[in-house]
């Protein structure tokens, strides 16, 4: 592929292909080129160049379901790996190629994710009996393709404290300037706002897909997701009010599985109430944001939430973020004291600031993506929660593919 075929599919960015191939030598290359024709692997591209420019160019561009990548004169494979997993979607298949025949290697490698290791020089028959294992394998015995990507839950301790400024906030943050693949869910289907923050139309189907576990299939999130920008979806529906949601909790867990299978992060707007569907996201979630601002039934909500979130999830880590604090000021419980009556520090302090919010969301913009402190702190408060940053259809191949597809 071309450097500028390469340009024209990173602003694209949009198809999933099913393998991709990154091989540093004529030899390797001509090998993965015959075994693509011969298994009519329809959507593929192969790459002259080895694990790092496979780093690089899919910390831009969505991962393929299966990844083969050259690792020979890589000086320190594992990290390179570890890299790599970073930059990739949860449920890619990785296969390396190398040219070390050493079994410690090939441990190491398979401990760290990667489906398989073959060994230079490559033949047809190696590899194309390991792709088929990896694709029948559905991944599953590696720890790569089950990786799962994380669930950023978000609560407002009282109506109207910026929940969901935070929530849509944190999801355009981490999406577009750490450039996962973020999906932002609004749980409140009947008065939730985060289509209305993010300038979207809300689409039929997410209800279906609450009240009933077998309604979520393949297509059914392909149906269902608003596309906000290239690595941002949006989740949401404004159902009838007359007419109450009765979300199983099943469905729930269904759907946060499928959505942690698709995207790095999902960020869960949730609604002020403990109903089933709210219980399971809290005890599914990898990280809790608490959202108050400072009156005593911030603070006292605000513990009872968090002793919930401990007996059901006592590992998920809190972050406490206080909002519109000035707003009210002579009525504001002093820090310190919201604090101990919370029984934990506040993580970050927003201040009551209109002259830059209020332009924004009238705008349909995230706060986040604007100027000033709010802003930057709310991007700081995303670059947190993603942590330090890391130095088509054919043959057979096709058809497995699409059973876990
Ligand atoms: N730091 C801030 N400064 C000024 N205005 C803010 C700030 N944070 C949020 N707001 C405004 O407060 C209002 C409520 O915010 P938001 O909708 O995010 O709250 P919420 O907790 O999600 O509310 P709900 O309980 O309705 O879900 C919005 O108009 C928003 O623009
Ligand atoms: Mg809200």
């Amino acid at each position: 592929m071309t450097g500028t075929a390469v340009a024209k599919e990173a602003v694209a960015g949009q198809e999933r292909l099913q393998l991709r191939a990154f091989v540093a030598d004529d030899e390797t290359r001509a090998v993965v080129e015959q075994v693509v024709g011969d298994l009519m692997i329809p959507a593929a591209a192969i790459h002259r160049g080895r694990i790092e420019d496979a780093i690089q160019l899919l910390g831009r561009l969505r991962s393929p379901r299966v990844l083969l990548v050259d690792i020979s004169a890589c000086e320190l494979p594992l990290s390179a790996v570890n890299e790599l997993a970073e930059v990739c979607e949860p449920g890619v298949s990785v296969i390396a190629i190398g040219d070390r025949n050493d079994v410690g290697l090939f441990r190491e490698l398979i401990n760290h994710g990667i489906s398989d290791y073959l060994v230079k020089p490559l033949t047809p028959s190696l590899l194309q009996r390991s792709l088929l294992a990896v694709v029948e394998g559905g991944g599953q015995h590696s720890r790569q393709t089950s990786r799962l990507g994380r669930i950023v839950a978000v609560m407002g301790c009282r109506g109207g404290v910026g929940a969901t400024t935070v929530a849509t906030s944190l999801a355009w943050a981490i999406a577009s300037r750490r450039h996962r693949r973020v999906v932002l869910f609004d749980l409140d289907v009947q008065f939730g706002s985060v289509a209305l923050a993010m300038d979207l139309d809300p689409v039929h189907g997410l209800r279906d897909a609450l009240e009933n576990p077998g309604r979520i299939d393949g297509l059914y999130l392909d149906r269902t997701l608003v596309r906000h920008s290239e690595s941002l979806w949006v989740l949401s529906a404004e159902e009838a009010l007359d007419d109450p949601v009765r979300a199983d909790r099943d469905a729930v867990g269904l759907l946060l599985h499928e959505l942690q299978s698709k995207f790095h992060f999902t960020v869960v707007d949730l609604p002020r109430r403990m109903d089933p569907a709210v219980q399971q996201v809290l005890q599914t979630a990898t990280n809790f944001v608490l959202v108050s601002d400072l009156s005593l039934a911030g603070m006292r909500d605000g513990m009872r939430v968090v002793q919930l979130l401990q007996a059901t999830n006592a590992s998920c880590p809190v972050t406490v973020v206080a909002n519109r604090v000035g707003e009210f000021r002579t009525g504001e419980i002093p820090k310190a004291e919201f604090e101990r009556g919370l029984g934990r520090s506040i993580d970050l302090v927003l201040p009551f600031d209109p002259k830059h919010v209020f332009p924004l969301v009238n705008a349909g913009r995230p706060v986040a993506s604007g100027s000033g402190p709010t802003a930057a702190a709310l991007c700081r408060l995303a670059d947190q929660l993603c942590g330090a940053k890391s130095a088509g259809r054919g043959g057979l191949f096709a058809k497995l593919l699409a059973r876990w597809s």
